[in-house]
């Protein structure tokens, strides 16, 4: 299987040739297959730039926000009679967006942390994954432990929890970006030697683009698994939701989104 170049990972994960792999904001993109919409519409808030979970493809000639957060989230639309339509922003800007009121709620491979957890409400989780640290697989033997990360240069994603993990590596030089895909082209070009994500995510990228490697090196991190965000105090949304994550579990389609769209990241 021939693997991405990194200038297609740029396009593909970033969206089209025109915004290239700059940092974008509220890039908007509707999704309308739910099928009883009755003209009301849920805006979701995500940071599409980490596949499996939500990420850009070209379906059909046309760039669509796909992953497993998104086929979730179309089904707590779907129960709600609902339409979805999702904003794509960095990660950072997620938990201000819901508390102002611009999305009603975030799915984003997000983790419920305690600090989190003041600003806005979070439903049950619906996931979860372990943390993993990618680097060129050239070095792929420099890092076998965690001590072997000390005062190495680390990209991870601004306001993330794998921007607190770098914090607690000795001497590391981190490097906050806004998007992921900007982290790979960072390690990719010498500018980082490491970056730390979540397992699932690193797996897509070391399977999408040459040269990259899952390092021995795991974090140590006690992982809360993944939920969605509302605004604070929303409970009556938070019900919904969690009735839906509910309904999935017991059909067993969490798994099989999962698997879904981890092909799909893949597949060309
Ligand atoms: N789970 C991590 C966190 O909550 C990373 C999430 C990043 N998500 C994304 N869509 N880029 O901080």
């Amino acid at each position: 299987m021939k693997k991405w170049g990194i200038l297609t990972v740029c396009l593909m994960l970033t969206g089209s040739l025109l915004t290239g792999c700059g940092n974008q904001n509220n890039d908007q993109a509707s999704v309308s297959d739910n099928g009883k919409a009755d003209g009301k519409t849920i805006v979701l808030g995500t940071s599409a730039d980490f596949p499996p979970y939500e990420f850009h493809k070209m379906v059909n000639g046309k760039d669509e926000i796909v992953g497993f957060d998104i086929e979730i989230a179309k089904q707590i639309a779907a129960d709600m009679g609902a339409t979805l339509e999702v904003k794509d922003m960095d990660f950072k800007a997620l938990l201000g967006e819901l508390s102002s009121g611009r999305v009603d709620f975030v799915m984003a491979g997000m983790t419920p942390d305690e600090n989190r957890k003041k600003e806005v409400d979070f439903s049950n989780s619906y996931y979860r994954a372990q943390q993993a640290v990618v680097v060129r697989a050239a070095d792929k033997d420099k890092y076998k432990t965690m001590q072997s990360l000390e005062g190495a240069s680390i990209g991870v994603q601004t306001g993330s929890i794998q921007e607190e993990i770098a914090k607690t590596i000795p001497g590391a030089k981190i490097t906050g970006l806004g998007k992921i895909n900007d982290i790979i082209m960072q390690l990719d070009s010498n500018r980082v030697d490491a970056s730390i994500m979540e397992k699932p995510v690193a797996e897509s990228f070391v399977k999408n683009v040459n040269g990259l490697a899952i390092a021995d090196a795991v974090p140590d991190y006690k992982e809360d698994g993944y939920a969605v965000g509302v605004k604070k105090g929303n409970k009556e949304l938070v019900d919904q939701i969690n009735k839906t994550l509910d309904r999935l579990n017991k059909e067993k389609k969490i798994d099989q989104f999962v698997a879904e769209a981890s092909d799909l990241a893949v597949s060309k």
